[in-house]
């Protein structure tokens, strides 16, 4: 299973990539906007630290659009995938997209309908959005698996990226499903390596070990 890092902060980015925990990177404007820094450059940066996939998101709406920005970001770096919302002018981008060789993360993802529909596209990542189902009372993991049964049926190589992951059972249970890639938070990578008993066990260790003579 791989781990992408959810953020466009590159402080938390080299945190991660410290504990070998990034084998990729999302952004979304969301995110980027929270870093006060121009797109480009934080892009740019991110690529420089990152070998493996960085998405990028178009604003763009219209497929012409979407793809002079996605035409764009895919010139910048050969790592860079161009992640499209999920609505029909983004479909056609995606279908463009992988005709042209050029990589598509398809976002926004909330039923296993659309998660067939960007897999025909061509899309090479299929990103449902867990932890916004969840939120409003619909089972976000369940997505998961029946697009990750759907892809299975029907040998689509589209990868189930599993995004809008809030806490270590979503990362757990996408795991278990089989899931291609969870992607998250600094904060729930971090909590992914804490149990009370490790603590707790290590604390007694350490106290033991000053009983040792020396
Ligand atoms: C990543 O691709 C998504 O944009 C992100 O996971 C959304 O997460 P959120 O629902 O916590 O904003």
């Amino acid at each position: 299973m791989k781990f992408f890092i959810d953020t466009a902060d590159v402080k938390e980015i080299r945190e991660a990539a410290a504990m070998g925990l990034v084998d990729g990177v999302t952004t979304n404007p969301s995110l980027v906007a929270k870093t006060g820094r121009k797109f480009r450059d934080v892009l740019l940066e991110i690529c420089d630290l990152v070998k493996g996939p960085v998405s990028a998101e178009v604003v763009g709406t219209q497929h012409d659009a979407i793809m002079a920005e996605a035409r764009e970001l895919a010139g910048l770096r050969p790592n860079i995938v161009v992640k499209i919302p999920l609505i029909p002018e983004g479909l056609k981008a995606v279908r463009t997209c992988s005709g042209e060789g050029i990589k598509t993360n398809v976002t926004l993802c909330f039923s296993a309908t659309q998660a067939l529909l960007a897999a025909k596209a061509g899309a090479a990542y299929i990103s449902p959005f867990v932890g916004r189902l969840d939120d409003v009372s619909t089972n976000g993991m369940q997505l998961i698996g029946e697009i990750v049964q759907i892809y299975q049926n029907y040998d689509f190589p589209t990868e189930v990226l599993v995004a809008s992951v809030r806490h270590p059972m979503h990362v757990h249970e996408a795991a278990m499903i089989g899931a291609h890639v969870a992607t998250c938070p600094l904060s729930v990578l971090l909590q992914l390596s804490k149990h009370p008993l490790t603590d707790a066990g290590l604390a007694k260790f350490l106290a033991d070990w000053e009983k040792v003579p020396k």
